[in-house]
C-alpha cells in the first residue's frame, strides 16, 4: 500500500500566522504538525509516501524530510497548484500510486491512543472498497459527517452539512483500493469549487463498497486547522508527553522500533540533537529502556 499525505490548502483559518508559512509546518506542541500526520502512515507501515503541497512551500518540505531515507522511508513530492480539494490527491497522485491501494492522510489531522496502530493495520490490509473512520464529536459541523439508519448502517456522506444527521466526524484519514483514481476523476467540483472527499466515499457507498469503523474513547483525533483546534493539540501533547515521558510522533523513534533504522543510525541522528530534550529522548529510545 501506498501512503499520500496532504499539506497544500491556502491554511486562511490560521491567518496572520500561515501568510508565511505552511500550516501544516507550524508546531503543534515541540514538533511540526506533518510529523503527526505522517507518523501515521509509519505506523500503518507505509513506507512510500508521496507528498503534496504547493509550490511555494514545496522547497520547506524537501528540506524538512529530503527522500525520508534517514527515516528508512522513501517519500516523493508532487504540487497541487490550488487547493481544488482533498480528493484531487488520487488525480495527482495516479502515477504514484500505480496500481496499489493507497491510504490519505490530511497533513493539518492528528490522531493518538494505544489502539491507533491496530487500527491502521486493518486499514492496510483492505482489498477491495474503502475503509473510513467516524468519530463522535459535540460539532459535527466543519466535517464529513455519516448519517446511519436505525441498525446503524450508513447510509449517507455529507461535507460539513448544516444539519448534521449525526455526532460522527469522518477524521482525515482513509484507505482506497485501486478504484478510487477512477472515483476521483468521476468528481465534480462542489458549491464551494472543490473535489470533496465526502462525494468520493459517497461514491464508494453507493457501490456497496464503504466500510465505516467507529473509534471508541481510547482513541484522540483533533483537527488543528483553526488556532483553538491548534491550542488544543498543543496542550494535549504536553500532558501526555509530560505525565508518560514518552514522546508522540517521535519519527526516529517509530524508524527505529519498526525496524526501518538501526540503533546506530539512530545513535547518529540523536548526536547533533544531543543539547535537546528531543535529542535526549532519542538516547534513551536507543537505549532500548521501553
Ligand atoms: O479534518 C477532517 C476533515 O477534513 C473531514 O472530516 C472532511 O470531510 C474533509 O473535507 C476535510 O475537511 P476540512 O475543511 O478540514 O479540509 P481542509 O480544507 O482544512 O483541508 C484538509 C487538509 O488538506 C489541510 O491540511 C489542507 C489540505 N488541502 C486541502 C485542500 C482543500 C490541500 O492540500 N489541498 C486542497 O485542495
Amino acid at each position: 500500500m501506498k501512503g499520500i499525505i496532504l499539506a497544500g490548502g491556502s491554511g486562511t483559518r490560521l491567518y496572520p500566522t500561515t501568510k508565511v508559512i505552511s500550516k501544516q509546518l507550524i508546531p503543534v506542541y515541540d514538533k511540526p504538525m506533518i510529523y503527526y500526520s505522517f507518523s501515521t502512515l509509519m505506523l500503518a507501515g507505509i513506507r512510500e509516501v508521496l507528498l503534496i503541497t504547493t509550490e511555494k512551500d514545496l522547497p520547506a518540505y524537501q528540506e524538512l524530510f529530503g527522500d525520508g531515507s534517514w527515516l528508512g522511508m522513501d517519500i516523493s513530492y508532487c504540487v497541487q497548484s490550488e487547493p481544488r480539494g482533498v480528493a484531487e490527491a488520487f488525480i495527482l497522485g495516479e502515477k504514484f500510486i500505480g496500481n496499489d491501494s493507497v491510504c490519505l492522510v490530511l497533513g493539518d489531522n492528528l490522531l493518538c491512543g494505544n489502539q491507533v496502530t491496530e487500527m491502521l493495520q486493518t486499514g492496510t490490509k483492505i482489498e477491495k472498497g474503502a475503509l473510513i473512520y467516524g468519530y463522535y464529536v459535540n460539532d459535527p459541523k466543519e466535517f464529513g459527517v455519516i448519517e446511519f439508519d436505525e441498525n446503524k448502517k450508513v447510509i449517507s456522506i455529507e461535507e460539513k452539512p448544516q444539519d448534521p444527521k449525526s455526532n460522527y466526524a469522518i477524521p482525515g484519514i482513509y484507505f482506497y483500493d485501486n478504484q478510487v483514481v477512477t472515483y476521483a476523476k468521476n468528481l465534480q467540483p462542489s458549491s464551494r469549487g472543490e473535489l470533496e472527499i465526502s462525494d468520493l466515499n459517497q461514491q464508494y457507498l453507493a457501490a456497496g463498497d464503504l466500510q465505516v469503523e467507529l473509534l471508541g474513547r481510547g482513541i484522540a483525533w483533533l483537527d488543528t486547522g483553526t488556532c483553538e483546534g491548534l491550542l488544543e493539540a498543543t496542550s494535549f501533547i504536553y500532558t501526555i508527553q509530560k505525565r508518560t515521558g514518552l514522546y508522540l510522533a517521535c519519527l526516529e523513534e517509530i524508524a527505529y522500533k519498526q525496524g526501518y533504522i538501526t540503533r546506530e543510525e539512530l545513535l547518529d541522528l540523536a548526536q547533533p540533537l544531543c543539547k535537546t530534550d528531543y535529542g535526549r529522548y532519542l538516547l534513551t529510545v536507543a537505549q532500548d529502556e521501553f
